[in-house]
């Protein structure tokens, strides 16, 4: 069982959302996986350009560290995205990976892969952001098993009491990844998510040739 954690907080290692992505992936060890950290703010990622390279061709026209980290996403069996809130949004680091993933969102590569977010946040919206994060998890075909969202600022002990609920996030991931747990609600989310892409692939077969080779490669479309 493989979980990688990502971070997208500049602040490297007196990142206070590291803490947390750290201590889900200590509760995640401790319950049998195999754990990696990974720093995104360390990695040169460029911007997406729309040119849609990808749908057509499944590849990317830029030559930076993206490629090897999507590989690393699709070799783990759960997914744990960690930022800041930053003007009640993730970081530009972060943002800049996920629109990396627009191709990722139409194969919906995540498909089996579980996941779950954290955030930390000066005084507000540290939920809200978390839930940008899961909300996108989903969107690309995983399922989420929850959130740990801390507003730090006003409460010293704030970021301690995190990091023990991030242990036992770490722990609930391992534990969904290994009973291979199904949230019906989730699931229906999927199946609806799925069918619209099929639509729209089709609809869009002559130019997004890679994306309507895969889900004809899946049985999915004739
Ligand atoms: C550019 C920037 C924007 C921020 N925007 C917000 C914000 O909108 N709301 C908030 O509560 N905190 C905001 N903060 C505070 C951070 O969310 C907070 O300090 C967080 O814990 C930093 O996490 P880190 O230590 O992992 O980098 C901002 C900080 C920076 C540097």
């Amino acid at each position: 069982m493989k979980i990688i954690g990502i971070n997208a907080s500049p602040k490297g290692d007196k990142s206070q959302t590291r803490r947390l992505v750290t201590g889900v992936l200590e509760g995640a060890r401790q319950a049998g996986a195999d754990v990696t950290f990974i720093d995104i703010c360390s990695l040169d990622i460029a911007y997406c350009t729309a040119c849609g390279t990808c749908y057509a061709k499944g590849e990317c026209v830029h030559d930076d560290d993206y490629p090897l980290l999507f590989e690393k996403m699709m070799d783990a069996d759960g997914i744990v995205l960690g930022s800041p809130n930053y003007i009640n949004a993730v970081t530009a680091q972060l943002k800049t990976m996920l629109d990396r993933m627009a191709d990722a969102i139409h194969c919906q590569s995540f498909s089996g892969k579980y996941g779950c977010a954290v955030c930390t946040a000066g005084g507000s919206y540290a939920d809200e952001v978390a839930d940008y994060m899961n909300m996108t998890l989903l969107h690309l075909g995983a399922t989420t098993v929850g959130k740990v969202a801390v507003n730090v600022g006003a409460d010293p002990n704030a970021i301690a009491v995190g990091e023990k609920q991030a242990k036992e996030l770490g722990r609930k991931l391992a534990g969904a990844i290994k009973t291979k747990w199904k949230d019906p609600v989730q699931e229906k989310h999927h199946e609806e998510r799925r069918e619209y892409f099929k639509r729209l692939i089709s609809f869009n077969k002559d130019l997004w040739v890679h994306e309507y080779e895969y889900w004809k490669g899946l049985g999915e479309l004739k």
